[in-house]
């Protein structure tokens, strides 16, 4: 059955307004970029969901293509981001089966809960080479693709979009390698903005605060306080949803948001304002 379209979706979009685009998205199977991948097909698009386990990603895919019939939804499992060589095979094949690859997004990440003290140097460098390399993998395969769909459509940038974090903004106990590795992402689409803005790609970031019902909250979420408690200590009052994303990632790759460029979208009730415990 298909997920609720007031689940993923707000009802402020016009259908129809990514019809013949095709996203491409790294981590795709997971709670906030499929609610992501879920929003764009609704509202026209194909997909590519590129993730490590292939039950998990093909599974996503079918999913998925529930939500808007006639949809083109291909799973692409097996593909860790750290291996540039089997990113772009994917990239490839995501043009050859859907025909362009108009919008990324770089959602794959790698996340534990780990003081510095109990943080190896392999476990440090395996949440920097998931995130960061990772990331500049994903722009390695894709750009030009990004490239040449932007010439293809020269009122309508192609997007690229890192999902990001605020953890680097204070600093943040137990996330040292997680806050390192999302710094790096951001620096990273201030780059791609530069180098490939002229060439019509914008590049940015977005940075979820607490969002409910997410793998990220499980893992992260203090057993010590309740989902009320944790909750009043964001200015908004509420954590954040899987539809939050969605929506703040609908208007960044609508026509709408074609002049964001080179920066990060934070969705998270304000919350990291607070987060240094203030
Ligand atoms: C300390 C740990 C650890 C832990 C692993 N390591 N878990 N160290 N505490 N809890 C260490 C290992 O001991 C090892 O170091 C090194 O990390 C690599 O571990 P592997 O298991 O070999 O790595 P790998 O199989 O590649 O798995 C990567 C992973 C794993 C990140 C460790 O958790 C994973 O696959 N995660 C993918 C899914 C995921 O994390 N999703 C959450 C995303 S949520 P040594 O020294 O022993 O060799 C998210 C939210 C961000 O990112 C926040 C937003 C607000």
């Amino acid at each position: 059955m298909a997920v609720p379209r007031s689940e993923y979706l707000s009802n402020v979009w016009a259908d129809g307004i990514f019809a013949n685009r095709v996203l491409f998205i790294t981590g795709g199977a997971g709670s906030i970029c499929s609610a992501q991948t879920r929003a764009l097909v609704h509202l026209g698009a194909n997909a590519c969901i590129i993730g490590r386990s292939v039950e998990k990603t093909e599974a996503a895919a079918k999913q998925i293509a529930l939500v808007r019939p006639g949809s083109k939804v291909i799973g692409i499992g097996g593909v860790d981001v750290r291996n540039f060589d089997l990113l772009k095979a994917a990239a490839d094949r995501c043009v050859s089966e859907l025909g362009a690859i108009d919008y990324v997004i770089a959602g794959a990440a790698g996340n534990f809960i780990a003081p510095i003290s109990s943080l190896s140097p392999n476990a440090f460098k395996t949440v920097i080479d998931i995130d960061t390399l990772g990331t500049y993998n994903t722009i390695k395969a894709t750009i030009p693709h990004l490239v040449a769909s932007a010439k293809g459509n020269p009122r309508s940038p192609s997007r690229f979009l890192s999902i990001s974090a605020t953890f680097h903004y204070t600093g943040m106990p137990l996330q040292a390698h997680v806050s390192a590795a999302k710094a790096a992402v951001d620096s990273l689409m201030g780059s791609l903005a530069l180098e490939y803005g002229p060439l019509g790609v914008t590049a940015n970031s977005l940075a979820p605060g607490a969002i409910a019902g997410t793998e990220g909250m499980q893992r992260l979420a203090s057993s010590e306080l309740t989902a009320e408690e944790s909750a009043a200590g964001i200015p908004s009052g509420r954590w954040g949803t899987v539809r939050d994303i969605a929506d703040a990632t609908v208007f960044l790759m609508s026509d709408a948001g074609g002049y964001v460029n080179g920066t990060t979208m934070v969705v998270d009730g304000a919350g990291w304002r607070r987060q240094g415990g203030v």
